[in-house]
């Protein structure tokens, strides 16, 4: 693994124009359960039950109860761990330049990373069903399930559930942005859903390479990533960061 280490040091410090594609795996160290392995969301709640639009239209109050409510608890308190930190010394250096995270706990924002595209949008905004109004998830809350508008609306949060688009504008800069890069960092994500699962697979088209961190192989490590930094994110941001700047 050191060599490894080594090697993606050396191959990030030749690179201007790194982006980073994360997922729900690079927040884990921050108390942010994953959806899916060990201790995963979906072991608890069947998502098209719980994360599917129609599911929420059907019954709101259902999914804030179970799902909605307990994420904002937890995404309440939750900070950047070395590994937000990590990518956002990668951009302050001058090597990254823009996250595209599943994520919508808004840390790569908290951590200092400038440009961060929020494929499935984000948790700190509620938007109201009827009027449209946005209002700030740390401004609503849960007293009333389901939280409601000061018009009498239900609130739902800015995230994109499953049946719903990814807003265009994320997905055409996200190709354009990964046709682009010279290195992708797929941190953290189980490489599963479509289309940001296919972001890395533009880039090493497009000549770009491609290394994973995660501690375990997934569909893109044996078909599309040059190689697989086997490891906690935290752990391997903080030991890449050691070789790329040295400790004074
Ligand atoms: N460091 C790095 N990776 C980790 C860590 C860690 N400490 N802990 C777990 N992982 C890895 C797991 O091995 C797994 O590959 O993170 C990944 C988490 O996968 P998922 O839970 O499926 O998260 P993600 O890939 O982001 O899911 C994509 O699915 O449910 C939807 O909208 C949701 O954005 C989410 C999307």
């Amino acid at each position: 693994m050191a060599d490894l280490i080594k090697k993606a040091a050396g191959d990030i410090a030749a690179s201007r124009k790194i982006v980073a594609l994360t997922g729900a795996g690079i927040s884990v160290e921050s108390g942010i359960p994953p959806f899916r392995g060990k201790g995963g969301v979906w072991e608890k709640f069947d998502p098209m039950e719980y994360a599917h639009i129609d599911a929420f239209m059907r019954d709101p109050e259902k999914v804030w109860r179970a799902l909605i409510g307990e994420m904002k608890s937890t995404l309440d308190t939750a900070r950047p761990n070395d590994a937000h930190l990590g990518l956002a010394r990668l951009e302050s250096l001058g090597y990254l330049q823009t996250v595209i995270t599943q994520n919508v706990d808004g840390l790569h924002q908290m951590a200092g990373n400038s440009d961060v595209i929020e494929f499935h949008g984000s948790f700190a905004v509620m938007e109201c069903l009827e009027c449209r109004r946005e209002i700030d998830t740390a401004d609503v809350t849960l007293e009333e399930m389901p939280p409601k508008c000061m018009c009498g609306g239900i609130l739902r949060p800015a995230c994109i559930f499953f049946g719903e688009l990814i807003p265009p504008e994320h997905l055409t800069r996200s190709q354009a942005i990964s046709a682009r890069c010279d290195l992708m960092l797929v941190v953290g994500t189980s490489a599963v859903v479509q289309p940001a699962a296919f972001m890395p697979v533009i880039a090493k088209q497009s000549g770009a390479t491609v290394i994973e961190i995660n501690p375990e192989s997934t569909p893109l490590t044996h078909t599309t990533s040059d190689y697989l930094l086997k490891g906690r994110a935290g752990d391997v941001m903080n030991a890449l960061l050691q070789e790329i700047e040295p400790p004074a």
